[in-house]
């Protein structure tokens, strides 16, 4: 048998916003491996996911295969519209969620975690974000498109940039880790708000940061998982179970998939067995991508 084994390895894992969506479950995957793990949050998430780490009611959420309790190294605050603190607006900096905070940017909170862990080995970029996600892309305005944009997309760059140096030299090397969808690739009308075309510019980023960053041994790679009802995925269509059921009647595996089985693929990403593998889209979606209909 082979072991993934990642012990003393540090995983940034940002975009957890409660203990629903992937990045919970990768986060909890990594620590499963052995890793220790930072959690990275929008701002006003904070609350949410320290409830969901300390509450009774949680608990369950939190158990690990071994029935231990996932607990993170450290849990920083992360808004990924801003590159450097330089770049946040008034009304944001004052905002009750976001006040308490002097530190968020990619930049600033990246580096701070760079620092205080002698390093990052594991970078999850699991963050989307549009404010017109239920318009059709036809429908969706300049500045919403934009938005999406920069928070689902140009992060990708901007988090790399920045972990890069932490990333650089590390015993067998670094790996980043994001989430794209198949309306990356094919028309899916309901996912709106330009969020395809956020997808489809995170996968040709992804294609080229592995190139600016491959000599430096880190590898870039995306996971496309199939529809999961995540509390953003919720919000794309209040009938998302009945997008996911579509999808699992017409997956070759003819089932939905879970968000374990994506945290799996981020783990098996960030091992030495994918030690060659980068620049790549590895599909976590029942085989739906190949189906033409
Ligand atoms: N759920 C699905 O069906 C599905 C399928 C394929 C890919 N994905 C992708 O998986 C990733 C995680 O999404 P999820 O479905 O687990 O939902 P989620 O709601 O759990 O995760 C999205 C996260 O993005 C964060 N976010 C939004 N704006 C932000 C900002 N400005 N700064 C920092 N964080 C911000 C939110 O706080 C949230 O935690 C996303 O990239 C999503 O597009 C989801």
């Amino acid at each position: 048998m082979t072991a993934i084994d990642l012990s003393g390895k540090i995983a940034l894992v940002t975009g957890v916003g409660d203990n629903e969506g992937f990045a919970w479950a990768i986060a909890k995957g990594l620590r499963a491996a052995g890793a220790r793990i930072v959690l990275a949050c929008q701002p006003n998430r904070m609350n949410i996911v320290d409830g969901n780490l300390t509450r009774d009611m949680d608990r369950d959420s939190r158990l690990l295969p071994d029935g231990s309790e996932f607990r993170p190294e450290k849990v920083v605050p992360c808004d990924s519209a801003f590159d450097t603190m330089a770049d946040v607006p008034e009304e944001v900096r004052t905002n009750r969620r976001y006040a308490a905070y002097s530190e968020y940017s990619i930049q600033g909170t990246v580096d701070a975690v760079g620092k205080e862990f002698g390093g990052i080995d594991v970078l999850v970029h699991a963050v989307a974000f549009s404010r017109e996600i239920t318009k059709p892309l036809i429908e969706t305005s300049r500045k919403g498109y934009h938005e999406a944009m920069g928070v689902s997309a140009y992060s990708l760059v901007s988090m790399v940039r920045a972990a890069a140096p932490h990333m650089a030299g590390r015993p067998g090397g670094g790996s980043v880790v994001g989430l794209t969808y198949v309306a990356g690739e094919r028309v899916v009308p309901h996912y709106g708000g330009g969020m395809g075309t956020c997808k489809a510019a995170l996968q040709m980023d992804a294609k080229q940061l592995a190139w600016f960053v491959g000599d430096r041994n880190i590898r870039v790679n995306l996971i496309s998982a199939g529809p999961f009802a995540s509390r953003a995925a919720r919000a794309i269509n209040p009938d998302f179970d009945k997008l996911i059921a579509h999808a699992a009647e017409h997956s070759p595996l003819r089932r939905p998939i879970t968000a374990e089985e994506v945290a799996d693929a981020t783990v098996y990403l960030c091992s030495p067995l994918a030690g060659a593998v980068t620049g790549q889209v590895l599909y976590v979606d029942c085989g739906y991508n190949i189906m033409g209909t």
